[in-house]
């Protein structure tokens, strides 16, 4: 199963100062040589993390890394998308307020206007996937729609299922799980490539990961950023005693 790094939580905190620290391209090569299969960034509308420049940056410093660009259903973003040509888009629902994506698209109720730009996305030779929920019909109007691959949106679930969240219900937690396998089970099915992400942490991941025959790409940032920061303070704080000397 592939696992694509969501990187936006390294520009959050680029853009909490407004400063060019922490190197996003840096931090991209270091995901990459770690192993990751794929670099996902969400340009959305406010910029609020991801800038234009870094989508141009990323594309064309690696070049053979598959960039999964998500975006609003905003012909702004889709005509930004057209000319950079990441390997895929993932058109997601966007609100301003939100502190990350809630919910998956309504793509039923939204059909006429994801269809077109679904249409002008994969006409410029790039896949496009919908991040759902896990609904019988949203992956029907998924399909529908053109897409060629949907992200099921693994939030509910992650909620549930990590024992250090407050909602963490382990019966809960299965009863979403086994929402994941029958709509990825459906959404195969009907020929779409099933991917999944949101919410994932090391403590979650391991159900899903398991189900190699139904899921073909996690997306995972927040978690993987966090931990980082574990992984790596002993040192930062060690090099800055050595610089200060
Ligand atoms: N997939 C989609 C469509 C997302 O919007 C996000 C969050 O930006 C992720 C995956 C990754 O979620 P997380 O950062 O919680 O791992």
């Amino acid at each position: 199963m592939r696992l694509g790094i969501n990187i936006d939580h390294i520009a959050t905190l680029r853009q909490a100062r407004r400063d060019v620290h922490p190197d996003l391209l840096a931090a991209a090569g270091e995901c990459v040589r770690a192993g990751a299969d794929g670099l996902t960034v969400h340009l959305r509308e406010d910029r609020r993390h991801i800038q234009d420049e870094d989508v141009v940056l990323l594309r064309s410093t690696f070049p053979k890394t598959h960039l999964n660009l998500e975006m609003a259903a905003v012909d702004s973003i889709a005509a930004i998308a057209c000319r950079l040509k990441p390997n895929a888009v993932c058109i997601v629902p966007e609100k301003r307020a939100e502190l990350t994506t809630e919910g998956g698209l309504d793509v039923k109720k939204q059909l006429k206007k994801i269809t077109v730009i679904s249409r002008k996305i994969r006409q410029a030779g790039i896949k496009v996937s919908l991040f759902i929920d896990p609904a019988p019909v949203q992956i029907k109007a998924a399909q529908t729609a053109g897409a060629d691959m949907v992200e099921l949106h693994t939030g509910t679930y992650a909620e549930y299922s990590d024992p250090q969240r407050p909602k963490y219900n382990p019966r809960q937690a299965q009863k979403e799980l086994e929402k994941l396998f029958r709509a990825a089970d459906a959404a195969q099915k009907l020929g779409l490539q099933v991917n999944a992400g949101h919410g994932l942490t090391y403590a979650n991941v391991k159900p899903i990961a398991r189900q190699q025959d139904l899921f073909t790409e996690l997306n995972i940032g927040h978690n993987i950023i966090a931990r980082a920061v574990f992984v790596g303070l002993t040192q930062a704080v060690r090099e800055m005693k050595l610089a200060i000397g």
